[in-house]
């Protein structure tokens, strides 16, 4: 996709769906695109899983246009891996290329991939020539505030997308030391994207529409990530843009059970079914007791069944607020 026309998309529905491993895959993203997300990204894939043809690799890399605009995020730490993933990725015709400069886990950070970047500049402007020289699409990086509180600089971090012709900045606000531990520093987001060259999307911690809209309108970033926030709430997206829609758990669960057998064998489907209606049911009554009978099941019609009985049940009644309750704290970004 051309950058104005990714820009222009942007600026229409500003609500990213964030990259989140073993959860964005294909099927999901095409769900959350139909309950109203923004531009999506593929979970992190190997620029050296690609370079040897790894069968994981590519899977994790499919989309469908429904998804469209989607970016494939890629991390590594070979520039010629990196310089070839870029030209693959862009010969697939995939609308964008992100890089993923977030990723805390030790296994990434110690070959100098991930977040490790972000603590040498000379090496990040090596890597996003790579990726750059390689690619026919616009290029998106995602990042930490920094490696650790005394050393924050996503400041310079930009400066150096900018002058390397990047789309946009989307930033996690906490450091790579923080990894999920405290809250997402907004005021530094902010004070990044006052002063950037270019957009800055904010990430971290949009646990509701009302926050996703004030952390748009009150501040200075020109875009919002969404990832947590949409496994509790699959409605978040549209409600954050004001669309008009009754929610409806049955017709809901009947597009989500759709995208997976679309996607997804028999038991593929059941386990992402599982997995996220128990954190849908999160916030509604009976929703332990819900997730144990349905971690016992495996027959995936059986699944169905019980998911349907849990939600026309609690169809009409509010979701309690659970956003202080600890929740996935962990994953690559
Ligand atoms: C389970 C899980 C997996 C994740 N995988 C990725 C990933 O593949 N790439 C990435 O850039 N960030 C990844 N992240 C980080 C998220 O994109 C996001 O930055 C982080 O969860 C904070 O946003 P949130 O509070 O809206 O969830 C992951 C997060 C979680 C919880």
């Amino acid at each position: 996709m051309k950058e104005e026309d990714l820009l222009a998309y942007m600026k229409n529905n500003p609500y990213f769906l964030a990259p989140m491993a073993g959860i964005t895959d294909c099927a999901f993203r095409s769900f959350m695109r139909k309950m109203g997300c923004g531009i999506a990204t593929t979970e992190l894939v190997s620029a050296t899983g690609l370079k040897y043809n790894s069968s994981k690799t590519i899977k994790l890399m499919k989309y469908t246009e429904d998804q469209s605009p989607v970016g494939i995020q890629i991390f590594g730490e070979e520039l010629e891996h990196l310089h070839n993933a870029a030209k693959y990725i862009s010969d697939m015709g995939a609308d964008f290329i992100d890089l993923n400069f977030g990723c805390p886990v030790a296994k990434v950070v110690k070959k100098g991939a991930g977040s490790a970047v972000l603590k040498d500049l000379v090496q990040l402007r090596k890597v996003l020539r790579a990726v750059k020289s390689g690619s026919s699409i616009p290029v998106s990086i995602k990042v930490r505030t920094g490696w650790d509180d005394q050393n924050r600089n996503t400041d310079e971090v930009a400066q150096v997308a900018y002058d390397e012709g990047i789309v946009w900045v989307a930033v996690h606000g906490r450091t790579r030391q923080q990894a999920y531990k405290g809250l997402a520093d907004w005021e530094y987001i902010n004070q990044v994207a006052e002063k950037a060259k270019l957009p800055i999307i904010g990430n971290g911690d949009i646990t509701s529409a009302s926050i996703a809209q004030k952390r748009l309108t009150d501040g200075h970033c020109q875009g919002v990530m969404i990832g947590r926030g949409c496994l509790k709430n699959p409605w978040i997206f549209m409600q954050s843009r004001g669309i008009a829609f009754q929610r409806n758990f049955n017709e809901m669960f009947d597009d989500l059970r759709g995208f997976l057998e679309t996607h997804f064998d028999d038991y593929l489907t059941t386990l992402q079914y599982k997995k996220l209606a128990v954190w849908f049911s999160a916030g509604y009554p009976q929703s332990s007791h819900f997730r144990k009978a349905v971690f016992q099941l495996k027959e995936k019609t059986e699944v169905f069944e019980v998911v349907d009985q849990y939600f026309d049940k609690i169809q009409h009644l509010p979701m309690r607020d659970t956003s202080d309750e600890p929740f996935l704290m962990g994953g690559h970004g």
